[in-house]
């Protein structure tokens, strides 16, 4: 049986004493999707050292074939980088299932999930997922502004969020979503989420701040444009590395 999903990020992240996790989103008005392949895998090959793993969503699982993504998850892997796919899934099991199906053979290893499907569906496709070795990271609350109108909803005497957190604890998920723009949820989830590990996107370009975000309880990143798009992604990445981590060691 491979390691859990959570056991791999953990130790690549202490062993690279980084918590970034790239977001391979391409500018579609800077590189054309016939030199996508070849530009994401030279980034992974010059920040290879500085993230643990990179997040692919539609930016690139639309336009590429299964052929293509599956060269830029070997690209990540080669250099011991997991790779999520970033779908916020948020289907019936039996679609889920067939989706999870056709990640894990571009050897993806974890998939984001959204578990407004309730948790019946949740089960089942996490049952389905541990079955072909996929992490799960489910989404707990996101980054962007009006996030609180749905994943703040109150749902009798709870918010939504709390429900997600709580079925996330209780189906032992690999970590949990939380945007790093909403530092007072991201700590309130931290008190309750077990141990579970906090993925937090929204930094630098959507307003967040890693510091904050981390302090709040915070364990990895999910950092794209400002690394992405930086004049020099190696030098914007590795102190971003650097400040992120030593913070706190
Ligand atoms: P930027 O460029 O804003 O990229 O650093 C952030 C990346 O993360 C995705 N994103 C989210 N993914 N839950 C998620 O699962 C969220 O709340 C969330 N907010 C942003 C975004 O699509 C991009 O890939």
């Amino acid at each position: 049986m491979k390691k859990k999903f959570a056991s791999l990020i953990k130790e690549a992240s202490v062993r690279k004493k980084s918590r970034i996790v790239l977001a391979l989103d391409p500018d579609p008005n800077k590189i054309a999707r016939d030199n996508m392949l070849e530009y994401l895998t030279s980034i992974i090959d010059a920040v290879n050292e500085d993230i643990i793993a990179v997040k692919l969503n539609m930016h690139v699982l639309l336009p590429l074939s299964n052929y293509e993504i599956s060269k830029i998850v070997e690209t990540a892997h080669r250099h011991d980088i997991a790779a999520i796919a970033d779908i916020k899934l948020n289907d019936i099991p039996h679609t889920n299932q067939i989706v999870i199906y056709n990640l894990a053979s571009m050897n993806f290893n974890a998939v984001i999930i959204n578990p407004f499907i309730g948790f019946h569906a949740l089960h089942e496709t996490i049952d389905y997922a541990n079955l072909e070795e996929m992490g799960i990271i489910t989404l707990v609350f996101m980054s962007h502004k009006g996030a609180e109108n749905t994943f703040g909803l109150k749902v009798g005497e709870k918010h939504l969020y709390d429900i997600f957190l709580e079925w996330s604890v209780k189906l032992d998920v690999d970590g949990i979503v939380v945007g790093a723009t909403y530092p007072d949820i991201i700590k309130h989830c931290y008190n309750l989420a077990n141990g579970k590990a906090i993925y937090s996107p929204g930094v630098v370009t959507q307003g967040g701040d890693p510091m904050v975000a981390i302090k709040h309880g915070v364990d990895y990143l999910i950092v794209g444009r400002s690394i992405i798009d930086a004049n020099d992604p190696v030098r914007k990445s590795k102190e971003l590395k650097e400040k992120t981590w030593n913070m706190l060691y």
